[in-house]
């Protein structure tokens, strides 16, 4: 058995890594070489056994995309808790498909800061993506700092003290009501921005209200009937694009429905614009997404109006199934009903989607209880009473322990973005398992961050 077997550089890994400083170093340096002579497999397994809690398992339950095989592997007792944990491979995976759907379909896609604005991995995003789409100031201020290109803006409302610095570096903007262009027109045409009016398609397949724009009552977007009253067939001059969003994780048949619902509520405009931003929502990443059919869709609709330059802008797309948020098991508190796992992150602070949705996220390893199953309550660490996961309960494969991994899925996006230091509780660290299944820690949060927010 060389040197070179998997199993031994994990063990090897572990026992120089371990950072236990109780256990004196010869005896770590004799019971790996003992450990080097042995089955590996066997010893790894009881160590692990016997080490629960204390160390995070080495296996690949907790690092998918570590290479087994090369001497440079992830150390997984090396990511701290909690922690956001970004998978390189995972997101190249994502641009790449995102990036083939731009050059076959002939638009191009842009990155949605409100869902992902993890700028350590920009310089990545930026190989295959021509710029961002920014909500506010700050966000158009992260985007001309860190990733640079395109800069579209779009609020519901622009602050007058702000609107200049958000011109700044913008290439076009958006605007929300007929009142917000006509208060901003002069300024923006006079920067050279690109003006666009958002418009509402009085249509959309979202069904969780708190996601969908196109409401009865929606204050997002102007309606046709209204840009009609007011300017008949022509759209307000020195206007060029018109942009629009309806969808949040939907598929390609609803955006094929969009450009219907375009067509026929806005389709006399059409031809009097440049550009058509067609907004987030497509989660063409995501398992079962007809790629196929996206490029056709988009592909019909270019040939109907090829003299439109056509923009797509997700934030869930690019950053769907890229990582997850590390947490530990703090407490174990026995109920009449399921058992709760009291844990070091919060639902509120660190997944609030899951209440807002609200939705059940996936813990690996883990699996929805069948009747009269033992089953787990994953509890947040916040004292909000509904700080824990009301969706559903789990069933895990081995009883839980204080100090045990808890791995939740799919925690990129609207994330990181979204969190609060409500109640105090530290917010969890990011890094990213890089291509080379290395991990690097990018940042750490203390108390002065907590405290930098109030006064
Ligand atoms: C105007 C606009 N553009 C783009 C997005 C990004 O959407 P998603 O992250 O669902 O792709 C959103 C999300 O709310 C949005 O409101």
């Amino acid at each position: 058995m060389g040197s070179a077997h998997p199993t031994v550089s994990i063990v090897v890994t572990w026992f120089v890594k371990t950072p236990d400083k109780n256990v004196p170093i010869l005896t770590k340096m004799s019971t790996a070489i003992i450990t080097a002579v042995l089955d590996i497999s066997v010893v790894w397994s009881i160590l692990a056994v016997t080490q629960k809690g204390r160390y995070y398992p080495l296996d690949d339950t907790l690092c998918p995309r570590m290479n087994q095989s090369s001497l440079t592997m992830t150390d997984c007792s090396h990511i701290p808790s909690p922690c956001y944990v970004l998978e390189e491979q995972k997101l190249v995976d994502n641009l790449e498909l995102i990036d083939s759907v731009q050059q076959r379909a002939g638009v191009t896609i842009i990155l949605a800061l409100k869902g992902f604005a993890m700028f350590s991995v920009f310089p990545l995003i930026k190989k295959y993506l021509v710029g961002t789409t920014a909500s506010s100031l700050w966000e158009a201020q992260l985007a001309r700092e860190e990733f640079g290109g395109e800069l579209h803006v779009y609020a519901p409302v622009y602050p007058e003290h702000e609107f200049d610095l958000i011109l700044q570096g913008a290439t076009h903007i958006s605007f929300n009501s007929l009142s917000q262009w006509q208060r901003f027109r002069e300024r923006s045409l006079a920067a050279g921005v690109s003006p666009g009016l958002r418009i509402n398609l009085e249509y959309s397949p979202v069904e969780h209200d708190i996601y969908n724009p196109a409401s009865p009552l929606s204050r997002l977007g102007i309606r046709a009937e209204v840009l009609t009253e007011k300017w008949g067939d022509r759209l307000p001059p020195g206007i060029e694009g018109l942009h629009c969003h309806n969808l949040c994780e939907n598929n390609s048949y609803a955006l094929e429905t969009t450009l219907q619902q375009i067509e026929a509520r806005f389709g006399r405009y059409l031809a009097q614009v440049h550009w058509l931003n067609l907004g987030g929502g497509h989660l063409m990443t995501s398992m079962g997404y007809d790629v196929e059919h996206l490029v056709r869709v988009l592909q019909d609709f270019k040939t109907r109006h090829p003299h439109l330059k056509i923009y797509l802008e997700p934030g869930s797309a690019i950053a769907w199934q890229t990582g997850f948020l590390r947490a530990t098991v703090l407490d174990v508190v026995k109920t009449a009903g399921p058992t709760i796992a009291m844990l070091d992150v919060s639902f509120t602070a660190h997944m609030p989607d899951c209440l807002e949705m609200p939705y059940k996220p996936k813990i690996r390893g883990a699996r929805d209880p069948q009747p009269g199953e033992p089953t787990y309550r994953m509890g947040g660490t916040t004292c909000l009473a509904g700080d824990f996961m009301g969706m559903g309960d789990y069933c895990l494969t081995k009883p839980l322990h204080i100090g045990d991994t808890i791995v939740f899925e799919d925690m990129m996006h609207y994330t990181m973005v979204k969190t609060s230091m409500f109640n105090g509780v530290p917010h969890p660290a990011i890094g990213i398992i890089r291509l080379s299944g290395d991990f690097e820690l990018v940042k750490t949060f203390g108390y002065l961050n907590y405290k930098n927010r109030l006064s």
